[in-house]
This record gives structure tokens, sequence and C-alpha cells, in this order.
């Protein structure tokens, strides 16, 4: 029998952690070559994923969700040996994986069609991208009092609305955008909407995992690890750091372990959602980099890591694998995923790579640099 992981200080090398299979509220899977090149990463360790409908052009309808769905079904199946993930695992890969569907919400939205989508069991969510605020969001909302009957009717058919949550303005700071989102958008929705179950995305401040834990059952909030392991400083640590931009941007220390405290509460409301982001190597390194950060090849391993940090390993399987099915409303998941606590001092210890190159059914290979690069985390996926 394995040693138990003990719930303060670090956890003895060959300790194994067994939780239930986790899902990934949050990711971006792309199309294309990009899609067959990091699907099988996120297919590896969850077994369903919230798909983010921010493809160009967007997501919009039920039928473009579902041709979605199916090219990344087919993705998965082509992915192989060569496609498969660079890690230290290899886990059964994928091959029960469910891609969770999103609408992107735009001013000219129909409501039934969310509706149809729903009915017809495609859509889970819809996604609000205030205009502007990040990747693939000029087709967002603009303002949010034209879209109040496709709220309404989300409200009514009960499909959760998963909010990017900052301002647009440029004349607020960029590090204040998703406070400020709190008090001139996130306030008055939830007055207007109260039965609308929302998702407070990737959280990134104190002021939102405060906000959130204090309002009623409705609102949630996914985070993400890197929100847990890099504050702002980190973007400029020895140089620039591309790889660390991404949008939210990451906040000032003090918001860094706000976010952990929630994280690790064991408060419902706080559940996993990664935000992976591929962008190609070049696309991030060059003079107007794309914000992102590519975490999914060893997602669970970087939350375990601050969950063991923070001593509540106890709760990572309720934060990974309970909380987010029971916000949604569905099942939890039935099989397992295994860690196991590696000695980081050992020769033996497996680095993550400091780049990707990730076969994507074309003659050039995807490039792409994984959060964490270089550095030896304390767990492993068996
Ligand atoms: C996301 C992307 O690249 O699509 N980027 C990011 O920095 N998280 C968009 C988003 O979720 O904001
Ligand atoms: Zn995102």
């Amino acid at each position: 029998m394995s040693p138990t992981a003990s719930a303060s200080g670090p956890a003895a090398p060959g300790t194994r952690l067994t939780i239930r299979r986790p899902d990934d509220w949050h990711v971006h899977l792309r199309d294309g070559a990009m899609l067959r090149a990091v699907v099988g990463h996120t297919a590896r360790q969850f077994a369903r994923a919230i798909v983010m409908p921010n493809l160009r052009p967007p997501i919009t309808t039920a039928a473009a969700a579902a041709a979605y769905r199916q090219r990344i079904l087919a993705a998965l199946g082509e992915s192989d040996a060569a496609g498969a993930p660079a890690g230290p695992a290899s886990a059964p890969f994928g091959a029960d994986f469910t891609p969770l569907m999103t609408a992107y919400l735009t001013e000219s939205l129909d409501p039934a069609e969310l509706e149809r989508g729903q009915a017809e069991g495609i859509l889970t969510a819809a996604k609000l991208y205030p205009a502007g605020a990040t990747t693939n969001s000029d087709a967002g909302v603009r303002d949010l009092a034209h879209i109040g009957p496709v709220l309404e009717t989300m409200e009514r058919i009960g499909l959760p609305l998963l909010i990017h949550g900052e301002v647009t303005d440029p004349a607020v700071d960029i590090f204040d955008r998703e406070a400020v989102f709190i008090e001139r958008q996130l306030i008055p929705l939830l007055e207007r909407h109260p039965g609308l179950k929302v998702v407070f995305e990737h959280i990134t401040t104190a002021d939102a995992a405060a906000f959130v834990a204090e309002a009623g059952p409705n609102l949630a909030a996914t985070i993400t690890p890197h929100h847990l392991h890099i504050n702002r400083n980190s973007l400029f640590a020895g140089g620039l750091r591309p790889d660390f931009y991404c949008l939210p941007v990451a906040k000032r220390e003090r918001h860094r372990l706000a976010l952990r405290a929630a994280a690790t509460s064991g408060n419902p409301k706080f559940f996993l959602g990664t935000d992976t982001a591929p962008h190609a190597r070049e696309a991030k390194e060059s003079a107007c980099g794309c914000a992102g950060i590519y975490n999914a090849p060893y997602a669970i391993e970087s939350y375990a890591a601050v969950f063991e940090q923070e001593g509540a390993l106890e709760r990572l399987e309720a934060f990974a694998s309970t909380f987010g099915p029971r916000f949604y409303g569905l099942p939890p998941n039935t099989g397992s995923l295994t860690l196991e606590r590696q000695d980081t001092e050992a020769e033996t210890a497996e680095a993550v790579p400091v780049a990707l190159e990730l076969a994507n059914g074309t003659s050039t290979p995807t490039r792409l640099v994984p959060f964490h690069a270089g550095e030896v985390l304390p767990w492993r996926l068996v």
C-alpha cells in the first residue's frame, strides 16, 4: 500500500495521491493544426472541458458548436504517439474525453439559438467577452444592456453565463480592469438577473475572490494554475517574459495569495479552470506578443504543487473534480487519476520540457512553450 499524502508539509517521495478524474472548466482548444497539436494534453488529464468559442469567426450558433465538437473529437482520434504529450506519463489517451461546448455572445445573437442549442444537448454555457477585452473578442458585447433578452432566456433555461470580467475602458489601468468590472458591470448584472448562473472566469484579484465568496449561490469562479503561481513581477523577472503574459494579466502578490487561499479553502464556489491558451512560440515571442499561457501539459501537476504548498492536498480533489460539476449540475466523473510525489532533488526527477514540438498533421510541428518550462514539479501523473 502506498503511503497517504500528508495534510501538512511536503509529502515523501513515492507518495501517491489518487483523485476522482478532474474536469477543466475553461480551455482554448483552437482549431485546425493547433487543435490537433494540443487537444491530447487536455484529454489525457481531464474527462470533460468547457471549450471556449473565441475562434475566428467565433462560435455563435448551435450548428457551429456541433461542427466544432466534431472537429475536436476527430482531432483526438487522429492523435497518436507522435502527437502525444511530451510529459512523463503515458496515461490512457483521451479516448473518453467529452468537450462541453459554449456559444460566444454577440449583440445580434438570437436568444432562441441558445435555447435550441441547449435543448439539442450541444450547448453547456454561453461566454461573454466584452468587445476588445482579449484575444478574438472584437465581435463581443459592447454594452450588456444590448443583450437583455439573451440573458433573460439564459436565466429562464438555466444556461450558465461565463464571463471574461474586465472592463475595456482604456482609461482604466489594466491592473484595475477586473476590480472595476465588478462595480460597473457585474453587480448591476446580478441585480438585473438574480436567477442567472454566472461563472466569473479566471479571477485574478483579491477583490474578485472576496466578491464571489460573499455573493449568492448562483455565482462561482474558476481559478487558473498560473494565477496561483505567478504575480506581475514574474512578467519582468530578468527581462520581458512573454510566456507569463495572459489576460487578465497577473496582479500583485497580495492578489496571488488571496487566490491561493480561495482555491484551497474548500469553498465550492471556486473550481478548476486552466484557461490554457496556446499561441505558437513565434506569436508569443514577437514585437506584439499574444496573450495566453499554455498550461495544459502539466495542469493538474501545477495545481497539486500549490495545494501541497498550502497544506491542502486533501482539498485538491474537490476543487478539481467535484465543485465544478456540482455548479454546472452535472454528475462527477467515475474514473480516477493518480499523481506521484517525486524527489525534486534527485537526478532522475523529470523536468517540464523547455519547449514542445507537437505533431499536428502538417509537415511543420507546432512549437509551444509550456507553463513551468524547465522546472521540476513535485507531483507527476502516474
Ligand atoms: C485567451 C486566448 O488566447 O484565447 N488568452 C488569454 O490570455 N487567456 C483569451 C482569454 O481567455 O482571455
Ligand atoms: Zn480564456
